[in-house]
């Protein structure tokens, strides 16, 4: 099994002094040895302030978002050379709220992931299903198509991806998928992820929804939960701790 995964997904929340002080509270409380791997995906602007803050530390960083183009006339876009330049690890791509405010569609998705990989930044790989999808009985579906876009770019680097399954209609609001709805999708996923790469177990497959300090340790036990896609819960140090200490 691979270790587990714990990144905060601060959205568009922050600034210099929220970042710094909520940083040295988090790394004050990652004292002891680590079994799993942490991160934080910051707004773009930021990210050479956490790289200041937190090399050399257990923590990682990333960004929300990246384009698929490599440079030129593309006013307001970040490219995945920016993101390296400082250190970024990860970077997310697909989050329904991009799909959902910024008309993101599976091909685009896909397309970001490759940009991705192919300069060495882990993309993180959203999927998930609205509410309506849900209980029209749709979910596997959705996400099933979602992971397809991006599996049939990566090919044979299927095996570097993060994917997060994040049920829309759980995303802030506090309506979290039970452990077992969420392992019934995971499953789904890892059948799917076995099915294109002999590494599916590389995968780390995080859950996102309402994610927090009480009901973690319960999520990240099932077996094809090997993390977890935080946002509300990451602006808070003791409970992105707590949640980390649950995967550890
Ligand atoms: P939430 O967000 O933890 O605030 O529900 C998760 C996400 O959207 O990544």
């Amino acid at each position: 099994m691979a270790k587990k995964l714990i990144v905060g997904n601060w959205k568009m929340n922050g600034s210099r002094a929220f970042n710094a002080s909520l940083l040295a509270d988090v790394l004050q409380g990652l004292d002891g040895p680590m079994s799993c791997d942490i991160a934080v995906c910051v707004p773009a602007v930021y990210l050479g302030q956490v790289m200041q803050i937190a090399s050399g530390t257990p923590l990682a960083w990333g960004a929300q978002d990246v384009s698929v183009h490599e440079q030129g006339a593309y006013t307001g876009e970040v490219s995945v050379a920016m993101l390296k330049d400082f250190d970024a690890h990860y970077v997310i791509v697909g989050h329904s709220e991009r799909r959902q405010y910024h008309g993101e569609t599976d091909a685009a998705v896909a397309a970001k992931a490759m940009a991705a990989l192919a300069q060495g930044v882990t993309p993180i790989v959203c999927v998930g299903e609205t509410l309506e999808q849900r209980e029209s009985g749709r979910t596997e579906e959705v996400v099933k198509q979602q992971l397809a876009a991006v599996i049939h770019a990566a090919g044979h680097c299927t095996s570097e991806l993060v994917v997060a399954y994040e049920p829309v209609w759980a995303i802030g609001t506090g309506q979290t998928a039970t452990p077992e709805q969420a392992q019934a999708v995971h499953a789904v996923l890892r059948a799917q992820l076995r099915a294109a790469s002999d590494n599916a177990e590389r995968v780390r497959i995080l859950y996102g929804g309402s994610m927090n300090a009480a009901n973690a340790a319960d999520l990240l036990q099932q077996a094809d939960i090997d993390g977890g896609l935080i946002g509300g819960a990451s602006l808070k140090a003791p409970d992105f701790l707590t949640i980390v200490n649950a995967a550890n």
